[in-house]
């Protein structure tokens, strides 16, 4: 195991001392923060010390006015579950420690805190230390970064249909987030409108765990989750480009798979999610202000992420046009990864109405989703079943805490 980083709150300047001492002999805990104050004095800078220092073992002793040490504990165990409270104390009466149970605390080691006693304590304390979010942002899930070569190629269309697809053939979690932090449109896409989303989720980055993320996210009845741009173009403005960054590392730790619908805007916040990303597909119609604005898009590329070549998704193709995908191909020295058919009057119809063509019975822009879904999942590349096309979804399962009804929209005119 780890050094994991503990908190104390003691009065007692021995219990510091023993910890340290228990800790390092042992390499089992590491105390990051130590507050020699009586609890009344514990107040909101002090805890966000706390929160940011992010301890997986809170000790708190009991001898220190127990009672208020209790409601510590309880404020601990509620507002940071990743960390487990342990409390100290000499001749401790059992009423004490039942509340002090009831209030959160974990385990219970005696003063004067002895080596034994003190690796006893943390061996059965190791068991319930599940990896945290953090811990486990560092190695799981994927970033699947979608952009248009400029505006309105269908990034945000191709991105929440493939987010879907994806969820369905690999059963996986998918989340996708709407990064279009000024006029994003997954939700309405989806046929949601969520209550909160990635402004929330930005406010309150320093104590996020899953419970609280969960607070955030949508459910699209597909089994997608959403984390949605706001709809107030104002309350984007206020997410730096570090926290960009610091959401998409976290959100990665949870979910298999993490698709982003990004904006157009090559600035620093989008520049920090691509940083995040294992895979970026640029979607583009085949014209040349399109092709020309891959081959500038691609510098900034080749500079933020030098590792990874974008991934080329010809969208609204029509076979017949005077540019073929081998010119594309040749212009820009990239294979084209995977081509998506106009299909005005579907995609129209799917906008319309919040049902993503994935859902479409049989359509061909979803079977060509299906097959791109694929060679991005690693999944052989079989038709589905039929019946799977055939499924036809009731209306929208809706979380009453954060969706609320969706407007309809008028159908706009082909362009
Ligand atoms: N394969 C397609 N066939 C026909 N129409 C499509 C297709 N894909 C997207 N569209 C249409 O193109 C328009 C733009 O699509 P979308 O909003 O997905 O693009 P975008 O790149 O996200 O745009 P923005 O730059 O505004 O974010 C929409 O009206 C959509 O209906
Ligand atoms: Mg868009």
């Amino acid at each position: 195991m780890n050094r994991v980083p503990s908190v104390v709150i003691s009065t007692d300047g021995a219990v510091v001392a023993d910890l340290k001492r228990c800790g390092e002999q042992a390499g089992t805990v590491d105390l990051v923060l130590e507050f020699a104050i009586p609890y009344r004095e514990l107040t909101e800078p002090q805890m966000k010390k706390i929160r940011l220092a992010s301890p997986r073992l809170v000790f708190i002793d009991l001898d220190d006015d127990a009672p208020t040490g209790c409601k510590v504990a309880r404020y601990l165990a509620d507002s940071h579950p990743e960390a487990l409270i342990v409390a100290v104390g000499s001749a401790v009466p059992s009423a004490t420690l039942v509340a002090a149970m009831r209030a959160g605390v974990s385990e219970f080691v005696e003063k004067p805190i002895s080596q034994p006693a003190f690796d006893e304590a943390v061996e059965r304390l190791s068991r319930k230390l599940a990896p945290s979010p953090r811990e486990r942002a560092a190695a799981e899930g994927k970033v699947l970064f979608f952009c248009g070569a400029k505006g309105g190629a269908g990034s945000t269309t191709v991105a929440t249909n493939f987010a879907i697809h994806l969820h369905r053939q690999t059963g996986e979690r998918v989340l996708i987030v709407d990064l279009d932090l000024t006029l994003g449109e997954v939700a309405l896409y989806l046929g949601i409108e969520p209550r909160y989303g990635i402004v929330d989720l930005a406010r309150n980055l320093h104590r996020i765990d899953e419970g609280l993320l969960a607070s955030y996210i949508a459910t699209h009845e597909s089994g997608l989750d959403v984390l949605s741009a706001p709809f107030d173009p104002d309350e984007g403005r206020g997410i730096g480009a570090d926290e960009v960054g610091r959401i998409l590392e976290f959100l990665r730790g949870v979910y298999d798979w993490v698709v982003v619908d990004a904006s157009n805007s090559l600035d620093a916040r989008m520049l920090a999610g691509l940083r995040t990303a294992q895979e970026v597909f640029v979607v583009t119609q085949v014209d040349v202000p399109s092709l020309r604005n891959i081959q500038r898009v691609r510098r900034v590329l080749k500079r933020v992420i030098p590792e990874r070549s974008p991934r080329v998704l010809v969208n609204r193709f029509h076979p017949g046009t005077d540019i073929t995908l081998k010119d594309v191909e040749r212009t820009l020295g990239l294979e084209v990864f995977g081509t998506l058919s106009n299909d005005y009057g579907t995609i129209a119809h799917s906008i319309n109405t919040g049902e993503p063509l994935a859902m479409s019975a049989s359509s061909a822009t979803g079977q060509e989703m299906d097959v791109l879904v694929r060679k991005v999942s690693g999944m052989p590349l079989e038709p589905e079943k039929k019946a799977r096309w055939q499924l036809k979804l009731p209306s929208l399962k809706r979380r009453d805490a954060d969706v609320t009804a969706r407007p309809r929209i008028l159908a706009g005119a082909e362009p």
